[in-house]
C-alpha cells in the first residue's frame, strides 16, 4: 500500500514569539520541519511526502530537504533504520499490519506553497499527493513525534480503519465556558476588579464586574487529547475536504470551524478511531513547549 504523509507547515511563529514561520524555528540546532521530516523517514511508512511551507520560504524548505536527505544518505537519520539509503528497513517495530518499510532514499518529498489557513494547506499537499492509498496528515508542530506513532496510525488504516488519531487521556479538569460573559453586581469589598488608583474615588456601590461563567458538564474520563499524525483511507479524506469545501461555498463565514481533518471526515458520518499517543509528540505552539522540546530533543541525542 502506497502512503503519503502532508505536512502542513505555512503557519506563523507568532504565539512562539518568532518572526519566522513556526516550521523553521529551531530546537536543537534543527528546524521543526527537519525534526518532523526525520520522524516521518525513520518510520519508513511514507512512499511520498507533500510538505506545504509559506509561500515565501518554498526554497528554504527544500534546502531543509536536501539536509535531511544527505543526514539519511551519511547514515545519521534518528538512526532507528540505521539510517542509510540501502539500509534494511524491513519489518520494523511492532507487530505492524503495514509489511515494508520504505527506505529513506526511496521516499519522494514534494514541497508545495501553503495557504492562509490550515485546511487549504493540506488541500494544496493533496493536490501534489498522486494517488496513494493512504493519507497521514502530520503537523511539522508536533515535530518530535517518535517514528512509533507513525506505525500505530498506519497500521490501524492499514487494517481498514478509515479514519484513526493518536490520544492522550485528558490531564485537566475541562469546563465549558458560557457564551456570553455575565455582568454580577459586586459587594464594596468584592475583589473580581483590580482596586481602582489611590488618587481615584472608591467605584459607586452597586458596581458591576463582567465574569465568565463556567459549566462543570463534561466528563475527563470520556475526553482525549488529539494529536497528528491523523490517518486515513486517501478517497476518505478527499471527500471531506471536498464537503467541507462545499460548505464553505455555500455559508460562507458561517461554516463550522475545522481544526483538523479527523474532524472534517467525522461530519461525513465515518468512525474516527484512537490509537496511543505519546506526550513527546506535543504540539509547540508557546514559548514554554520550546523548553520542553529542547529538552527532550537533547536527550535523545545523548
Ligand atoms: O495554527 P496551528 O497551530 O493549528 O497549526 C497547526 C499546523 O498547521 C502547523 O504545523 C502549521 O504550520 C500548519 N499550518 C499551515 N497553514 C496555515 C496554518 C497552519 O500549514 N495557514
Amino acid at each position: 500500500m502506497s502512503t503519503c504523509v502532508i505536512v502542513p507547515a505555512a503557519g506563523s511563529g507568532t504565539r512562539l514569539g518568532h518572526t519566522e514561520p513556526k516550521a523553521f524555528v529551531q530546537v536543537d540546532g534543527r528546524t521543526l520541519l527537519a525534526h518532523s521530516l526525520d520522524a516521518i523517514i525513520t518510520s519508513g511508512v511514507a512512499t511520498t511526502i507533500v510538505v506545504a511551507a509559506p509561500e515565501v520560504f518554498v526554497s528554504l524548505a527544500e534546502a531543509e530537504v536536501a539536509e535531511v536527505r544527505r543526514r539519511f544518505a551519511g547514515g545519521g537519520g534518528s538512526g532507528r533504520v540505521g539510517g542509510g539509503a540501502e539500509a534494511d528497513v524491513s519489518g520494523g517495530s511492532g507487530a505492524g499490519a503495514h509489511e515494508s518499510r520504505v527506505r529513506p532514499g526511496q521516499v519522494e518529498i514534494i514541497v508545495v506553497p501553503g495557504c492562509a489557513d490550515r485546511v487549504e494547506s493540506v488541500e494544496a499537499a493533496l493536490t501534489a499527493a498522486g494517488d496513494p492509498d493512504i493519507v497521514l496528515v502530520h503537523d511539522a508542530a508536533r515535530a518530535l513525534t517518535p517514528p512509533a506513532v507513525f506505525d500505530r496510525v498506519t497500521d490501524a488504516v492499514s487494517s481498514g480503519a478509515e479514519a484513526v488519531v493518536p490520544v492522550l487521556p485528558m490531564i485537566d479538569t475541562v469546563r465549558r465556558a458560557e457564551e456570553s460573559p455575565r455582568r454580577i453586581p459586586l459587594d464594596d469589598d468584592a475583589d473580581l476588579e483590580p482596586d481602582p488608583p489611590r488618587e481615584q474615588p472608591d467605584p459607586p456601590r452597586g458596581h458591576a464586574a463582567e465574569v465568565e461563567v463556567l459549566r462543570g458538564d463534561l466528563d475527563r474520563g470520556s475526553l482525549r487529547r488529539v494529536q497528528t499524525p491523523q490517518g486515513f483511507a486517501a478517497e476518505t479524506l478527499r471527500r471531506a475536504h471536498a464537503s467541507y469545501r462545499e460548505e464553505v461555498r455555500t455559508l460562507g463565514a458561517g461554516a463550522r470551524e475545522a481544526t483538523d481533518d479527523a474532524g472534517l471526515v467525522e461530519r461525513l458520518g465515518v468512525d474516527v478511531v484512537a490509537v496511543a499517543g505519546d506526550e513527546e509528540s506535543l504540539k509547540i505552539t508557546y514559548p514554554l513547549d520550546l523548553v520542553l522540546a529542547e529538552h527532550i530533543a537533547r536527550e535523545r541525542g545523548r
